[in-house]
């Protein structure tokens, strides 16, 4: 594996679950294998689990690590080819990227869609721009289009705790006051046809997700009926895809509630705003596995960086 930056990176999902359980059995048994190499992790945007989880993860493995916010602290960059640079870009990507892998071994970058451009969305351009021009291996820490470290997170907690070997997954949207990017559906869904599960998708009609990704996929506008019999409920919030980053519905019947979720187990990537998304009783019941997830958040990208060190 030369970078990871999506699902299909992920050549066996089984035998990664696998291996992500034994590192969390023993989080410092390859504590040799980061010594004087470093890692820099890239925010373009916000963070709490992802830049703690990883910090942990590369400590665990005896990386050095620097952070940088570049969304804050960094040089408007140009991405542009053949542009004459005497607009707001102080930097080319060329340059920056080249310069980062001078001083790191691995590059971990979040660069979230800006949810107006369609077109400039699919690019994953400053993903993309880095895995091309620095040199080094790169991690996807949610970019334009997936979160695969939070899908591989949710694998490992879905096979924590399933009870049957195949089980009943619902994807349920939610409603949210702000616009919020396809990421981590779309990683999810992709996930998700990977581990032995039937995947049920329930959402109000113009939340249809990416085609490409919800091919040979149950799509299901009644959220109850979706809900029926589920054994995992995954309740997250788009955007509307086809009317690009658009808020068409803040309907609170869809929020999730005890009732709805009956003898479910309840997932969520957080951040989650209460009693919009889901209630406050799911998020604290005994169901909820989003303290599991956001746990395995590091032994999912431990097992990213360990491939990569040993690559
Ligand atoms: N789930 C997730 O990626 O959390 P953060 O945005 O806080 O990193």
């Amino acid at each position: 594996m030369k970078h990871f930056l999506g699902i299909g990176a992920i050549d066996d999902i089984h035998s990664w679950i696998r291996e992500a359980r034994d590192l969390k059995k023993d989080p410092a048994a390859f504590y040799d294998l980061g010594k004087n190499k470093t890692l820099g992790l890239l925010f373009f945007n916000n963070s709490l689990r992802t830049r703690m989880s990883t910090q942990k993860a590369a400590f665990n493995l005896g990386l050095n690590v620097l952070v940088m916010n570049v969304g804050q602290d960094g040089w408007s960059l140009e991405f542009e080819d053949n542009v004459i640079m005497n607009g707001e870009s102080a930097e080319h990507i060329k340059e920056a990227a080249g310069v980062l892998g001078q001083y790191c071994d691995l590059i971990g970058v979040r660069a979230f869609a800006g949810l107006e451009d369609k077109e400039q969305d699919e690019k994953d351009r400053i993903l993309n721009a880095l895995a091309t021009y620095c040199g080094v291996p790169v991690i996807n820490m949610e970019g334009t289009l997936g979160h695969p470290l939070q899908a591989l997170a949710d694998a490992i907690t879905i096979a924590e705790h399933k009870i049957v070997e195949r089980p009943k997954v619902v994807l349920s949207w939610a409603p949210h006051p702000r616009a919020l990017p396809h990421a981590v559906p779309h990683s999810f869904i992709r996930m998700t046809h990977q581990i032995d599960a039937d995947l049920v998708i329930t959402h109000p009609e113009g939340y249809e997700l990416d085609p490409r990704v919800t091919q040979n996929t149950a799509i299901e506008y009644d959220q109850e009926k979706a809900l029926e019999g589920a054994d995992f409920v995954y309740v997250k919030n788009w955007s509307s895809y086809t009317q690009y980053g658009k808020i068409l519905s803040q309907d609170s019947n869809w929020m999730m509630t005890r009732e709805k979720l009956s003898a479910a187990y309840f997932m969520h990537c957080l951040p989650l705003r209460r009693n919009v998304v889901a209630s406050g009783e799911v998020l604290e019941g005994n169901r909820s596995l989003v303290m599991q997830q956001a746990n395995n958040r590091t032994y999912a990208v431990q097992l990213v960086l360990k491939k990569l060190l040993g690559s």
